[in-house]
């Protein structure tokens, strides 16, 4: 099943070779790297929206060295429990978590705006497809997904709707609120615990909650490490510049993690 829509005229799009068309001739190379670029610029706002390369890269260096594989488990058999076809990852960034799930479905599909989280996605594994697009029009058709899942990334509503089949599924991941709690104090003069409820809040017009799960992970992190998680979260530049430094001195750093995971089902 062709699940990628064109950006343009909304049909669906084939993929021959290595080019994707739909029946408007319109075209879309496969790039090198293994990923096709679907963020046309009728829809872009900015010249490199999305996460920066350095936050890309940060990310890159944390999650390779396992601290958040406890998540990646939970999610990855959250899916297989749900037993589907089709899967779209939302901001699925440089592709940790989608190159997990991708063995549980039949169809995988990682989505971000950012190009350069998107090439380097494309290394890890051959049997995704790889996009860049945006969340605001999401590159794919009306009713042929069974779970979306957005792992700390926008969760686009209507578009999610929009593709999902009757009664599939959306995973959200979100910070549970002492998520990083040591990490933050030692940024910020006040922290205010995250507010994961507010997503079912907002979704709950639309969508059943049908599973919640609360994943902790004890990070014991060495200077590198503690590096990497500053700078792939928006505590990078939302702290004082002093504050961030004084905490990059330490050698070692004791912090605990905990998500939120949210199943939904469409009503
Ligand atoms: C915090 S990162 C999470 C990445 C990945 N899911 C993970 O957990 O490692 C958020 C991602 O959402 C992407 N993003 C932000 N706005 C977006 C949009 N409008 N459409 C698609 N992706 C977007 C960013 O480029 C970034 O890669
Ligand atoms: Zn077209």
């Amino acid at each position: 099943m062709n699940l990628l829509m064109c950006p343009v005229c909304r049909e669906q799009l084939k993929l021959t070779e290595r080019t994707w068309r739909c029946d408007n001739q319109h075209s879309y190379d496969v790039a090198k790297q293994g990923y096709v670029n679907l963020h046309v610029v009728q829809h872009k706002h900015s010249k490199q929206p999305g996460d920066t390369p350095e936050s890309v890269q940060a990310r890159r260096t944390f999650l390779t060295a396992g601290h958040y594989a406890p998540l990646q488990q939970a999610v990855v058999s959250k899916i297989r429990q749900l037993r589907i076809e089709n899967l779209l990852d939302i901001g699925c960034g440089e592709g940790y978590y989608t190159n997990a799930m991708q063995a549980e479905v039949m169809q995988c599909v990682g989505v971000d705006i950012a190009k350069n989280a998107v090439q380097v996605a494309a290394k890890l594994n051959k049997l995704v497809t790889w996009v860049v697009g945006t969340g605001a029009v999401l590159p794919v058709r009306d009713e042929t997904i069974d779970l979306c899942t957005s792992l700390f990334s926008p969760i686009p509503q209507a578009e999610i709707l929009r593709v999902l089949k009757p009664q599939a599924h959306l995973l959200v991941v979100t910070p549970a609120a002492q998520h990083l709690y040591a990490m933050r104090e030692a940024l910020f003069e006040e922290v205010q615990p995250h507010e994961p409820e507010k997503f079912v809040s907002q979704l709950s017009a639309e969508f059943n909650l049908v599973d919640e799960q609360l994943i902790q992970a004890p990070l014991h992190l060495n200077q590198e490490d503690l590096k990497a998680l500053i700078a792939m979260t928006p505590y990078a530049y939302k702290a004082k510049p002093e504050k961030r430094l004084a905490l990059e001195q330490q050698a070692q750093f004791e912090v605990n993690a905990a998500f939120q995971i949210y199943v939904f089902q469409k009503r």
